[in-house]
């Protein structure tokens, strides 16, 4: 696979509908608002006095979070110039420090290292198109004893789709990860449902706990925790069991403090 050529198309897939991704408006933040979900806050622990690095970071509003919460420096890395654009408007107006800069997650610029955190959520990792690779610029951007946590999509929800009250199609293939656009618009990103023009062509990936566990540990890192949680509103329609399934997952792993 080129990875670079598939980094590329998704790039002009995100800016076509980057433009209609606004976030948390900026009352939110001023009225003590939190990006982070508690699942999310207990995951990282709290962010006080931590180098933090959001990875896909997208229009910056954990980053804002992390500022406020008190981390000391606060990286956001975004391939979407016009993500980047709503977050720094959104960072100048609340005076919150934070550098959300335009790069590769599979790619990161040198001199991003020394992180205490790590964080990717929401829809991020499903950009990572060799994740073996990218675990290993985790670690290596990792300062001893960092962790990065992963707050994401569980990729069994990414495979199913809702046919019905207690009923589930399967629409993906949990064993191969190479996803060319959606066969089910309850799994693109929010925005894109209700828009009727074609959107580019994308490739995402949806990487089974098994691989994301695999990546990590090769890289060296330990995990620490893996969570497994239901979101009912994510397999609307199916009626009661939609709280019986996962819907997400929290990783959390660590570099170790003397590698
Ligand atoms: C669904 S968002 C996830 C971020 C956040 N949780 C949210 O919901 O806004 C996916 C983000 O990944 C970014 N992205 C996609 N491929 C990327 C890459 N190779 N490097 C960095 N960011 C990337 C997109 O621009 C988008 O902002």
């Amino acid at each position: 696979m080129d990875v670079a050529a598939v980094t590329r198309q998704n790039r002009v897939y995100w800016e076509a509908i980057a433009a209609g991704r606004l976030g948390e408006p900026v009352e939110f933040f001023r009225a003590g608002g939190c990006a982070l979900s508690d699942d999310e806050l207990a995951a990282t622990g709290d962010p006080a006095g931590l180098r933090v690095l959001h990875l896909a970071c997208s229009i910056g509003d954990e980053c804002l979070s992390f500022a406020q919460l008190g981390a000391v420096r606060v990286v956001g890395v975004d391939i979407s110039p016009t993500h980047l654009a709503t977050g720094r408007a959104k960072a100048e107006t609340l005076g919150v420090d934070v550098d959300l800069r335009e790069g590769d997650l599979t790619a990161l610029d040198p001199e991003l290292t020394g992180f205490d955190l790590i964080f990717i959520s929401g829809g991020g990792i499903c950009w990572v198109p060799d994740l073996d690779a990218w675990s290993r610029t985790v670690a290596e951007r990792l300062a001893a004893g960092g962790r990065v946590v992963i707050s994401e999509h569980h990729p069994l929800w990414e495979v199913l789709t809702v046919a019905g009250p207690n009923q589930l199609t399967v629409t993906g293939d949990y064993l191969d990860p190479t996803r060319r656009g959606y066969s089910d618009s309850a799994k693109a990103p929010q925005v894109t449902l209700g828009m009727t023009d074609p959107l580019p062509p994308h490739t995402s990936f949806v990487w089974s706990l098994g691989q994301v566990v695999t990546a990590l540990l090769g890289a060296g890192l330990i995990i620490r925790a893996l969570r497994e949680v239901a979101q009912p509103e994510l397999y609307q329609g199916l009626g009661p069991a939609a709280g019986a399934l996962p819907a997400a997952y929290l990783l959390v792993a660590e570099r170790p403090a003397a590698s």
